[in-house]
């Protein structure tokens, strides 16, 4: 049975198994998915132990999405660009490094929540990997602007400055958000995670600006609460961005693609919290 698996520490929380354990019943693939977890001094060890007894596929999460690139052998233009690998596929004894984040939240925004980028004024907050990651993909769409901004500005004008050549992109600190209405607002921070929200003024909000946060739990996270506090009428956690990325990379491995609809409804189901 060929082998996949997805790779990070910690790893035991991840919906990986689940969601391409649904994937593979769906599309009728005889595969397995598993969890590996490696910590960053065995990482390198991990995954050619891995690959050498035959494994087919990795996917790669926190923390290791950067440190994978330089162990496989060939990277497609888009990981290049993310500087960050998220898909390892094994093929002829080459390991091929592809990054599907992007594609994931674009196919997540487009498809699954019809938003229109071209054109659209999106402000991305956030300049570290997560933000990195989906830059690219979201400049190819011709966004009016990508207008980027970080707790440490200096870090999200060097970021636009590495991507201006894909389109209108610039970066600063929160006051570079400027005082009108995004149409678009993306939370890349990982301030939820230590329960705040990015320090952005609410009048980069409007009732009809889309509030994506790229992460997701249980309960709406504290960006999605303050966005619906502010009266935004549509404001989403990252449940979609997981799905098409993991379908991205099923496509890659299998040649097949999923329907997401269901593992996605299936995924939101499960991540509710249990009433007794
Ligand atoms: P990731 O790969 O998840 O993006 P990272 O590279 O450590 O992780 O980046 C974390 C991002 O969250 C950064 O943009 C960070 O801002 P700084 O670059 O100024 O550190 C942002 N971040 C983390 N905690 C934050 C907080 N409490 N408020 C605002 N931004 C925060």
């Amino acid at each position: 049975m060929d082998r996949y698996a997805v790779v990070g520490f910690p790893v035991q929380h991840s919906w990986s198994p689940f969601i391409h354990g649904m994937f593979a019943k769906q599309t009728g693939q005889d595969m397995q998915y598993r969890l590996l977890e490696a910590p960053a001094d065995q990482l390198t060890q991990a995954v050619m132990v891995f690959f050498a007894e035959g494994g087919k596929g990795l996917n790669v999460t926190v923390p290791h999405k950067q440190a994978v690139v330089a162990l496989v052998t060939h990277r497609t233009p888009r990981a290049e660009i993310a500087g960050a690998v998220n898909t390892i596929a094994h093929h002829g004894g080459e390991l091929l490094g592809d990054n599907t984040d992007g594609v994931g939240l674009i196919t997540d925004l487009t498809h699954n929540l019809h938003f229109a980028l071209t054109d659209a004024r999106i402000l991305l907050i956030g300049a570290g990997g997560a933000a990195r990651g989906v830059l690219g993909p979201l400049l190819e769409k011709a966004p009016n602007l990508v207008q980027i901004v970080n707790r440490d500005g200096n870090r999200a004008e060097a970021l636009a400055q590495e991507f201006s050549k894909l389109g209108e992109v610039h970066g600063g600190n929160f006051a570079a958000a400027g005082n009108a209405p995004f149409d678009l607002v993306i939370n890349a921070t990982s301030a939820g995670l230590q329960g705040k929200v990015p320090p952005v003024p609410a009048v980069v909000l409007s009732p009809q600006t889309l509030c994506y946060d790229m992460s997701y739990g249980k309960q709406d996270t504290p960006f999605v609460l303050w966005a619906k506090e502010c009266g935004v009428q549509r404001a989403e956690l990252g449940w979609g961005m997981l799905v098409e990325q993991a379908a991205e990379s099923f496509s890659l491995w299998r040649g097949v693609r999923p329907d997401t609809a269901a593992v996605l409804d299936a995924v939101r189901h499960r991540s509710l919290p249990q009433h007794k």
